[in-house]
């Protein structure tokens, strides 16, 4: 395995960037969250992500009001479809998490984007990104995966490259949900509403730096436009297996008090498995983007 490329001091913001693979994923050091960023560390923090993908800070204290303060920077937040997974008073932010409420009741989304995703692609203007906090985690599992989408695309053949840079992916919730999350009440049909099927052009420009990334996902891109259905899921589960080769993975081990900020034009990610004996409790935001081109 190669070297991963060292620490880059941003000298005006006073913080450091460490990458933590070749392709993606960086922790930050230098960073107090408990408190408003100054516009100069904003601005590092932006460029790293767009740079890296995904973002580790860790040893934050990031009570609600800050987590929604910092993720506000840098653009609208959305909150869940499902609005019972909120937390009180904080509709912009949602728990992931498998711990119930004196009625037994799941507090969040459990057992969430198991399978290879970026967040929210089925909307008209899909997640810009998503900032994930942990509360409670367990001791070991559990851990969050992240595939660089701009890694994928580079290594394509052309020729792929060229055939896929006239499709459009078609990405849908309700089939997700009925998918993948049947373990869950079913969505109600004013839930379902919000979230007819879109397509979206599975070559992305990213709007920032303007490079291209793969957008499409084993979890949310549900076939192909104008492809036989059968066809154009199997391209998306075998482009969602290219993408995520160990060389253009970064894992999360988590540990209390993490805060990872990942930019969703860029990456995919998915969760893993961990004993549910244990306690997770998580606190998600997430950022809107644009329609992506
Ligand atoms: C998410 C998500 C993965 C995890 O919050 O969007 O996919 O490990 N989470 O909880
Ligand atoms: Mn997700």
């Amino acid at each position: 395995m190669s070297a991963t490329p060292s620490t880059v001091t941003a000298p005006s913001a006073m913080l450091r960037i460490r990458p933590l693979t070749d392709h993606i994923g960086a922790e930050i050091e230098g960073v107090d969250l408990s408190r408003p960023i100054s516009a100069a560390q904003f601005q590092a923090v932006n460029a790293a992500l767009v740079a890296h993908g995904v973002l580790v800070f860790r040893n934050q204290d990031l009570p609600p009001a800050m987590h929604v303060d910092f993720s506000s920077r840098f653009g609208p937040l959305v909150g869940h479809i499902v609005k019972r997974f909120s937390v009180e008073d904080f509709p912009e932010v949602t728990y992931i998490s498998n711990v119930k409420n004196d009625k037994g009741e799941m507090i969040g989304a459990d057992r969430a984007g198991m399978i290879w995703h970026s967040d929210m692609s089925y909307m008209e203007r899909p997640m810009l990104g998503s900032m994930l906090y942990g509360v409670e985690c367990p001791p070991e599992g559990a851990d969050t995966e992240f595939a660089s989408m701009f890694a994928a695309h580079d290594a394509l053949p052309e020729s792929l490259r060229a055939r896929l840079n006239k499709l459009r992916g078609i990405h849908d919730y309700p089939w997700h949900y009925a998918t993948y999350l049947s373990h869950r009440k079913p969505l109600t049909e004013e839930e379902k509403a919000q979230a007819p099927p879109v397509t979206h052009p599975i070559i992305r420009t990213h709007p920032v730096s303007g490079r291209k990334a793969l957008y499409l996902s084993e979890g949310l891109t549900r076939s192909i436009e104008g492809m036989d259905e059968a066809e154009g899921r199997r391209l998306i589960c075998l482009l969602t297996d290219f993408s995520t080769q160990p060389a253009f993975v970064y894992r999360h081990r988590w540990q209390p008090r993490d805060l990872v900020f990942w930019d969703n034009r860029s990456t995919m990610h998915r969760a893993t498995e961990f004993d549910n004996q244990y306690r997770r409790l998580m606190r998600r935001t997430t950022i809107q983007g644009d329609a992506p081109f």
